[in-house]
């Protein structure tokens, strides 16, 4: 299999890119690597698996290596998987598990269904850690530690991550329909959405920068490019002509699974040339373009300001704000899983 195979190859610029990132990880796990507090199971910590798997991070890190050069849109996948666990019963790998005969899972959810991707390179890391260290590390925590690695491997920041959550053994469609923002609600209602999980409107316009890298479907953006996109859009010759191409992928009806960039300048450099995009109105996503143009945006379209003018102010604020995020706990005892679709027999 094409997938398997690529875990063991290694061109040079894999060596390379390696090389790089062992020094990073060594730099930044340098100065951190005495976390000495008593371990409280409910907490997350950064030595979690230091004795049990002490290679956890090393295998995630070479699948997503070979994960992201065969496709970048992997990367963004698997970004995306992550914040959709977290916000529903919290970071506990509820969103990887499969409907079955007695578990409906959120796949189907408004926001999911024909519209994540990604399972089966969370298979593919699940089955080499399980090769690795059986039973040990949660499906939850190779999440958070794939998109870290996500992140950094389209050139964006790195930062620690916490580990030792637990997998759910249940799961909540009602609560992914209702907790997780869509792309036609306005700034209130997103701040809101953010709130309840104990996340700061800073935290939010830090994390929708995630959608520097990656894609949307026609579905999610045609009401902003038939409906308000020349209200925000300073619509000079560029936006013209990004709002031509734009109908053209996505016409008034069909095509619902066609796919654009929701940062047309760089799609898969994570950077911040997605705020300079909602600076000039050119957002894909209304709910984007809210961060900035909203009438009651006042305070997020600073921070799309600063972030747009200031990459590593955004590199530093979402690091914070993605720990933050992956801080998000389920308060229900777990498991961890054995295969990520399934809770355990
Ligand atoms: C108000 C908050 C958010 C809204 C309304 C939102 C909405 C969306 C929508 C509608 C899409 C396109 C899906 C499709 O058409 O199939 C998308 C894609 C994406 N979102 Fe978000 N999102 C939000 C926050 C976040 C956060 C916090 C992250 C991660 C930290 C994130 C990461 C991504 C990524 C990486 C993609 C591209 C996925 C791919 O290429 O397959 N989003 N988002
Ligand atoms: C996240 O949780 C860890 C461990 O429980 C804690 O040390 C850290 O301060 C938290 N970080 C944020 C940004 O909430």
């Amino acid at each position: 299999m094409a997938g398997f195979s690529c875990s063991l190859q290694y061109d040079q610029y894999q060596t390379i890119l390696l090389g790089l990132m062992m020094m990073m990880t060594a730099l930044s796990l340098g100065s951190f690597s005495c976390v000495c507090r008593a371990q409280d199971p409910s907490q997350l910590s950064l030595d979690y698996y230091s004795k049990t798997c002490p290679d956890a991070q090393k295998v995630v890190r070479t699948e997503m290596e070979c994960a992201v050069k065969e496709n970048p849109r992997n990367a963004a996948a698997i970004l995306r998987l992550h914040f959709h666990d977290c916000f529903v019963q919290g970071c506990d790998g509820s969103i990887l598990l499969d409907d079955t005969a007695t578990l409906k899972g959120e796949k189907t959810a408004s926001q999911n269904a024909n519209s994540l991707i990604g399972f089966d390179l969370v298979d593919r890391i699940k089955n080499q850690l399980e090769s690795q260290c059986p039973g040990t590390v949660s499906c939850a925590d190779l999440l958070a530690i794939a998109a870290r690695d996500a992140t950094l491997l389209l050139g964006g920041p790195y930062w620690d991550v916490p580990v030792g959550r637990k997998d759910a053994k249940s799961t909540s469609l009602e609560l992914a329909d209702a907790d997780i923002p869509t792309p036609d609600q306005g700034l209130i209602a997103q701040m809101t959405k953010f709130l309840e999980k104990g996340l700061s409107v800073t935290d939010l316009v830090a994390l929708v920068g995630a959608h520097t890298v990656g894609m949307a479907r026609c579905a999610s953006f045609r009401g902003r490019i038939y409906g308000g996109f020349e209200l925000t859009s300073g619509l000079g010759p560029a936006s013209e002509a990004l709002l031509g191409k734009l109908r053209e992928t996505c016409p008034a009806s069909g095509g619902d699974g066609n796919v654009a960039a929701m940062d047309y300048v760089t799609p898969y450099l994570f950077d911040n040339a997605f705020y300079e995009s909602l600076v000039a109105g050119d957002g894909l996503l209304g709910s984007d373009q809210e961060l900035y143009s909203s009438l009651v945006g006042f305070e997020t379209a600073d921070l799309v300001k600063t972030y747009a003018s200031d990459a590593i102010a955004f590199f530093e604020q979402f690091s914070e704000s993605m720990v933050k995020m992956g801080n998000i706990t389920n308060p229900e005892a777990g498991e961890v899983r054995k295969m990520c679709r399934f809770v355990n027999t």
